[in-house]
C-alpha cells in the first residue's frame, strides 16, 4: 500500500493541476520536463540556462550551489513559458554536511530507526541548500563483495533490506512530501545490479524470476509501500534486455503489479547508451524504446531532448503517450508545493548544518554501526590510563577513508579521524602515530577530480621503505598499538570493483611486523566492502570493523575502543576467506552434500568455503548467561 499519497486521486484538486497546466504546455516544453540536465560545468551541450529559458527543465542535477540555484529556479519561473519550476537533484546518500556511516554500515545497526534519523538529518541539511530530491536510498541487494557498490546498499539480504530501504525512504521523505524540511527520495538501481557477473560494474545481470522475486525485488517492493516519489532504473542489461528500457520491469511489475504512481528516472546516460549496448541503432530508436518501457526521465544523455519531437513527428508517438510521462513529475512539484514556494532562503544552510544535535546522531549511528569481529582475553574495552599507545597506519589520519565513499559534489571532508579519537581520550603526550605506507588503486579512480580521492603525489619506493620503517619504530616504542588499516575511500562503490579482498598495499606486511613484537595489537578495519583478513583473524587479538563511519567516526571508534559504548552492529553480509569465495551469502538451498562434512570435501579442495565471518556475526563486551535451558 502506497501510505503516501493516497488522496490524489484521478480527479483530485492535484489532478486537475495538472491537467490544467498540461493543455497550455507546447510539445517542446513538455520534452523540457522529461529532461534532467546537467549543471555541471565538465558536461559538453549548451549552458542549462538556455535550454530553461526555453522549453523548462524536468530537472538539474551534480550542480550544488544554494545561490545558483536560486538564479536558475528564476529563469524557469519568469522566463520558460509555463514557469514550471526545476526539481534540483543530488547523489546525498550518507549525509549532506554532517555525513553519517555510509549504508552498508547503517544496516550493521539492525535498526531501522538509525538509518532513519540519518537520512532525516541528511534531507534536512541538503533542502536547506536548496535540493529538492536526493538519488537514494540505494537498495540493491549485494552478494559479492567484489562488486564496489555492496557499500551503497544494505547488504546480502532481502528482509534486512527491505527494512533498510522503508527506513530511509521515510528519513528523507518524511510524512508529507509538502514538508520543507525532507526530499524526495529513490529507489535505484530497479533492478538486479548487485548481482553483475563477476562482481564486475555494469557487467551484465542474468537472475532467473524467482531469484529477483525471491532476493533483489522485494526492497524496491518495500520502498513502493513506504511512498517513495522516484526509482531509478539501473545500467546493466537485466537477463539481456537493458533495464534502461526493460519494459516488464519498469511498467509489468512496478507500475502494474506494485501500482507505483511516482515517476522514473534513467541511470546517467542511461538512455543514449542503449545504443552501446546494442538495444537500440540510435539515439531515436532509444528514445523510443525507454520511453515505450515507461521510462519518464532521462537522465543526461539529452536523447529525448533531441528525439522526442521527431517521434511525435512521425507517428511512432503520441502526444497521450507523451503526456503520461510527464504527469507523475507535474504531480509531485505540485505535491512538494514547488510551485508555491520554488526559491531557497539562501541563510538557511549555514544554521541548519551548525546544529550540534546533527553531529551527536552521526557519532551515535556510527557507534551502533561498528562490529567487533574478535576480542581475544578481553583486550577491549582499553584503560584511559594508558600512557604509551601507538595509532598506526595509512587511514589512521584519514578524514576521506573517515568519512567514506560517496561524498556529496564539491563536500570536503571534515571528519574526525581515529587518530584525533584516541588522543582525545588519552592524556596529552599519550600517542604516538605513523602512517606507514599510501596505499593505492592500481588504476586511479575516474572521478579523482572530483575530490573522491586525498590526490596525494604517488610515494616513490624509497620514501614508502621509509614510512614503512618509520611506522615500525614507533609501534616498537610504545606499550600497545593500534593499527587503523583497510580501503581509502575511492577503493569502494562506483567504479570500485576489485578481484581480491586482501588488505591493499603493505598493510598486511605492516601488521605481521607489528605483531611479531609480542604486543597487544588492536585491529580498525576502515572500509567499505567485507575484506578477506584470515591471517589477521587467527592472529590479532582484537579487531573492529568500523566501516566508514562518517564526520564523527574517530570519535566513536574512540567511544568504543575506551569502553564508552557497546559495539552492538552484527554484520549485513557474509565475509569469505578468500576474494576467489564471493559470491558468498547465507541464504542458500541445500545442496545434496552436507558442505562441512569431512569425508567429502565437495565444495573447493584447497580452502574451506565457510565464511571468515557469517551474515549476523558481532560480538560485544556484555557476556550472557542462560541457565538451566531445556528442550
Ligand atoms: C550514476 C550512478 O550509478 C547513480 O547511482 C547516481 O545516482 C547517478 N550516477 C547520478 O550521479
Amino acid at each position: 500500500m502506497n501510505t503516501m499519497k493516497t488522496t490524489d486521486t484521478a480527479v483530485s484538486p492535484t489532478h486537475m493541476k495538472v491537467d490544467a497546466l498540461l493543455a497550455k504546455m507546447s510539445l517542446e516544453e513538455k520534452i523540457g520536463q522529461l529532461a534532467q540536465i546537467s549543471g555541471a560545468e565538465f558536461m559538453p551541450g549548451p549552458p542549462a540556462e538556455e535550454t530553461v529559458r526555453k522549453m523548462g527543465a524536468g530537472s538539474m542535477l551534480w550542480l550544488n550551489n544554494t545561490q545558483r540555484f536560486n538564479e536558475l529556479q528564476k529563469v524557469a519561473i519568469e522566463e520558460s513559458p509555463s514557469g514550471i519550476p526545476i526539481l534540483f537533484a543530488l547523489d546525498v546518500i550518507h549525509g549532506y554536511r554532517t555525513i553519517f556511516p555510509v549504508p552498508l554500515a547503517l544496516a550493521s545497526s539492525w535498526d531501522p530507526n538509525v538509518a532513519e534519523q540519518a537520512q532525516a538529518i541528511a534531507a534536512k541539511e541538503a533542502r536547506a541548500a536548496g535540493i529538492h530530491w536526493t538519488f537514494g536510498p540505494m537498495i540493491d541487494i549485494a552478494r559479492d563483495a567484489r562488486w564496489g557498490r555492496i557499500v551503497e546498499g544494505a547488504g546480502e539480504d532481502p528482509y534486512l533490506g527491505s527494512a533498510m530501504a522503508a527506513a530511509q525512504v521515510r528519513g528523507f521523505q518524511g510524512d508529507d512530501l509538502a514538508d520543507p524540511e525532507h526530499v524526495l527520495a529513490c529507489a535505484k538501481h530497479f533492478a538486479g545490479y548487485g548481482a553483475a557477473d563477476g562482481g564486475r560494474d555494469y557487467d551484465p545481470v542474468f537472475l532467473s524470476e524467482a531469484q529477483l522475486r525471491n532476493v533483489y525485488l522485494p526492497p524496491f517492493q518495500a520502498a513502493v509501500d513506504a511512498g517513495v516519489a522516484t526509482f531509478m532504473s539501473a545500467y546493466m542489461d537485466l537477463n539481456n534486455v537493458p533495464a534502461t528500457s526493460n519494459r516488464w520491469l519498469l511498467r509489468d511489475v512496478l507500475r502494474e503489479e506494485w501500482g507505483f504512481d511516482g515517476f522514473i528516472v534513467s541511470d546517467a546516460f542511461g538512455v543514449g547508451n542503449l545504443v552501446i549496448q546494442g538495444h537500440a541503432r540510435d539515439g531515436q530508436e532509444a528514445a523510443l524504446r525507454a520511453l515505450k518501457a515507461g521510462l519518464n526521465m532521462d537522465m543526461a544523455s539529452s536523447t529525448y531532448l533531441g528525439n522526442l519531437a521527431n517521434l511525435v513527428q512521425d507517428g511512432s508517438l503520441t502526444v497521450d503517450e507523451i503526456d503520461e510521462m510527464v504527469r507523475p513529475i507535474l504531480t509531485l512539484k505540485f505535491q512538494m508545493g514547488l510551485f508555491e514556494n520554488p526559491y531557497v532562503d539562501e541563510t538557511l544552510l549555514d544554521q541548519v548544518v551548525a546544529r550540534p544535535e546533527h553531529r551527536q546522531a552521526a557519532r551515535l549511528a556510527a557507534q551502533r554501526s561498528m562490529v567487533l569481529l574478535r576480542n581475544e582475553g578481553n583486550l577491549l574495552p582499553l584503560a584511559k590510563t594508558l600512557t604509551n599507545v601507538a595509532v598506526i597506519g595509512p587511514l589512521a589520519d584519514s578524514m576521506q577513508a573517515t568519512e567514506g565513499s560517496w561524498m556529496v559534489f564539491g563536500h570536503q571532508p571534515a571528519a574526525v579521524t581515529v587518530l584525533q579519537g584516541v588522543r582525545a581520550k588519552l592524556a596529552d603526550g599519550a600517542v604516538s602515530y605513523a602512517p606507514g605506507p599510501d596505499i593505492n588503486r592500481d588504476f586511479p579512480h575516474p572521478f579523482g577530480e572530483f575530490n573522491l580521492s586525498e590526490r596525494k603525489p604517488l610515494q616513490s619506493p624509497e620514501d614508502a621503505e621509509a614510512a614503512f620503517h618509520m611506522a615500525v619504530a614507533t609501534a616498537q616504542a610504545a606499550d600497545l598499538v593500534i593499527m587503523v588499516m583497510g580501503e581509502n575511500a575511492d577503493m569502494a562503490g562506483e567504479f570500485a570493483s576489485r578481484g581480491s579482498l586482501n588488505l591493499p598495499g603493505r598493510q598486511e606486511e605492516l601488521l605481521k611486523a607489528v605483531h611479531a613484537m609480542g604486543k597487544p595489537v588492536v585491529l580498525v578495519l576502515l572500509n567499505g566492502r567485507p575484506l578477506s583478513i584470515s591471517w589477521a583473524a587467527a592472529n590479532i587479538p582484537a579487531i573492529l570493523e568500523a566501516w566508514e563511519p562518517g564526520s564523527e567516526g574517530g570519535n566513536a571508534v574512540a567511544d568504543i575502543l575506551f569502553g564508552d559504548a557497546n559495539p552492538g552492529g552484527k554484520l549485513p553480509v557474509c565475509f569469505p576467506r578468500h576474494g576467489s569465495h564471493a559470491p558468498l551469502y547465507y541464504a542458500r538451498t541445500l545442496t545434496h552434500q552436507p558442505e562441512h562434512s569431512p569425508m567429502y570435501r565437495s565444495r573447493y579442495w584447497d580452502s574451506p568455503t565457510t565464511p571468515l565471518y557469517p551474515f549476523g556475526f558481532g560480538l560485544s563486551y556484555t557476556t550472557f548467561a542462560i541457565p538451566d535451558l531445556q528442550l
